[in-house]
């Protein structure tokens, strides 16, 4: 278990706390599969009744690691779990509650389109900038965000890669609340202790009952063919380098 990935479980509560700070809890293939595991366990596991996700840090998620984007444009291999965290969250059969402070970037934010309870902090960032990473959406996100939060909303969010405040997250219905940051673990918690004491087997079906697993996955395979193919474009490679080398992307001369 990597230990930029922390889980630990108290009172049929699984926590799993991204744990990578300093890169803003920027997303790496190991990090994805230690939370692949977390949750493949917590399927199984009986005395799991609940994951609750949160980060350790200023920031909840800054997305997949850009240098893993990088290594794969350069035909350098490597990826995979983070498709095992995707089919897992979208049939996962238990609650999942997640407290967001900070920045909540790309998969950071379209992971709790498969959250079923979500307390951010106010001044919590969301957004899902794909298009300016010149890449597609993922997680389910072209059928789930616009559902959420309307087609005009959700485009803006992924083809502007507009930032939407927490505040605005809760108007728009997309998570339960948006509170002062030093609140936002406490309720989460709370949420989740509050799910692990009520009957698991009317849970687990009230929300089977509310989301089909299988129409999600079939979706996000079709987002994963349009990312894969857009991973190791030219576009892509600009963009990346632009990040790393801390510049605009320019695009002019993509043909
Ligand atoms: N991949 C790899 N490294 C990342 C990262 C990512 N997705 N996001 C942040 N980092 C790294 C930065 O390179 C920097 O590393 P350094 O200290 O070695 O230079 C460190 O984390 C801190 O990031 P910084 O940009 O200085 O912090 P910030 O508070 O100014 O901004 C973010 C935070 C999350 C808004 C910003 O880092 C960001 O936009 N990250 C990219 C998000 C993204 O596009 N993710 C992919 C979505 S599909």
């Amino acid at each position: 278990m990597s230990e930029q990935v922390l889980v630990r479980v108290t009172a049929g509560v699984m926590t799993v706390a991204f744990n990578r700070p300093e890169k803003k809890n920027a997303l790496t293939d190991a990090m994805y599969g230690a939370v692949a595991d977390a949750l493949d366990r917590a399927v199984t596991d009986d005395a799991i009744r609940v994951v609750l996700f949160r980060a350790e840090g200023d920031s909840f998620c800054a997305g997949n690691d850009i240098g893993d984007f990088m290594q794969i444009a350069m035909g350098g291999g490597g990826g995979g779990n983070v498709f095992r965290v995707l089919k897992g969250l979208g049939q996962f059969p238990k609650p999942v509650v997640a407290a967001v402070k900070g920045s909540a970037v790309g998969i950071g934010t379209t992971m709790l389109l498969h959250c079923d309870l979500a307390y951010v902090a106010d001044d919590a960032r969301l957004s899902t900038p794909f298009v300016n990473l010149a890449l597609a959406p993922e997680a389910a996100s072209t059928i789930l965000l616009p559902a959420q939060i309307g087609h005009r909303r959700a485009f803006a969010m992924f083809a502007l890669g507009e930032v939407v405040s927490g505040r605005q997250a809760a108007d728009w219905g997309l998570v339960n609340a948006a509170l002062p940051a030093a609140q936002v673990d406490e309720a989460a918690a709370k949420a989740a202790a509050e799910l692990a004491r009520r009957a698991p087997r009317s849970l687990q079906l009230t929300k089977k009952l509310m989301r089909d697993g299988a129409a999600l996955w079939a979706q996000m395979e079709r987002e994963n063919e349009a990312f894969g193919s857009q991973l190791t474009s030219p576009e892509a490679r600009e963009a990346f380098s632009a990040f790393i080398e801390r510049r605009p992307a320019d695009f002019s001369r993509i043909a």
